[in-house]
């Protein structure tokens, strides 16, 4: 027995084996974790704190699709051009007659809304005076959102007086996004963005921001106007850009 146990104790050369494969399974595992977590790093260029892409979307069709899913659902939009019009554009026009007051927007301004599905932030704008006022979106609803992606705005540099999105959460490429509003907007123009700092949005989402600080550096080209708390379907948080001479 005593011997028995001894000899136990030594490793023999099928312990050392079985230990090397534990070890360098253990190694795998740990070099798999680590390449897992770089791909889940932002695609955006920035080093921006604060601002995370969701993994998941495995190519920009994948993303575009998923948009689409919801945004094409014919129940869907039957509630939102019925039951939920009217009440949404009310809420709307108090934030634009708002900005009105505060000149940050006039009715001679050429205006666009980005993301603005069936538009109700456009018919707000025409309710408030601003006529000159379009949407854009991935699906088109005639006459007020025609057909666009935000990460690649189908219209000409210094377009724009006048710029709001309640969708800045639903960018793959948040500095193409921005990219686009600093493109289109003219020079002393005006973006009004809506976001969710202090709530996680919906499942459509592809970002997630937690401050502000992540959009004042992707809005290089502008001055922050102010930022202030807001109750607007579940945004949570009003930032205010102006463009700067170039
Ligand atoms: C949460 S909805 C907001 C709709 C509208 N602004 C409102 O408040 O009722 C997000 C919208 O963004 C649109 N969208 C998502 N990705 C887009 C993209 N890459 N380019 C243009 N629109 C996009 C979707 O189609 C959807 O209509
Ligand atoms: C905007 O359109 C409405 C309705 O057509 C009109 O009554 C109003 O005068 C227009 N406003 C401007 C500033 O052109
Ligand atoms: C702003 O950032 C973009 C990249 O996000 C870059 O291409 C551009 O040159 C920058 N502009 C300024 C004025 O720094």
């Amino acid at each position: 027995m005593k011997e028995a146990i001894n000899q136990s104790r030594l490793p023999t050369p099928k312990t050392i084996f079985l230990s090397l494969i534990i070890l360098s399974l253990f190694i795998l595992i740990f070099l798999s974790l680590q390449s897992h977590n770089s791909l889940q790093k932002p695609i955006s260029t920035n080093p921006t704190h604060g601002l995370k892409i969701r993994p998941g979307y495995t190519s920009y069709d994948t993303y575009i699709h998923h948009q689409l899913q919801k945004t094409t659902n014919p129940k869907l939009r039957k509630i939102w051009t019925t039951r939920d019009w009217a009440r949404k554009i009310r809420v709307f026009q108090r934030f634009f007659n708002r900005l009105k007051q505060e000149k940050l927007l006039s009715t001679t301004s050429k205006a666009l809304c980005i993301g603005a599905r069936v538009g109700q932030e456009v018919e707000a704008l025409k309710r408030v005076g601003v006529n000159n006022s379009i949407g854009l979106d991935l699906v088109p609803y005639p006459p007020n959102v025609i057909k666009g992606d935000f990460h690649y705005q189908p219209f000409d540099d210094e377009t724009f007086d006048f710029e709001f999105s309640n969708v800045f959460d639903h960018a793959l490429y948040p500095d193409k996004f921005v990219g686009e509003i600093q493109r289109t907007l003219k020079i002393g123009g005006i973006c009004v963005l809506h976001v969710a700092v202090s709530r996680r949005s919906d499942k459509y989402s592809a970002n997630d921001l937690y401050s502000v600080e992540p959009l004042k550096m992707l809005f290089n080209g502008s001055e922050l106007v102010r930022s202030r708390k807001v109750d607007g379907f579940g945004l949570d948080t009003e930032v205010v850009f102006r463009k700067k001479k170039s």
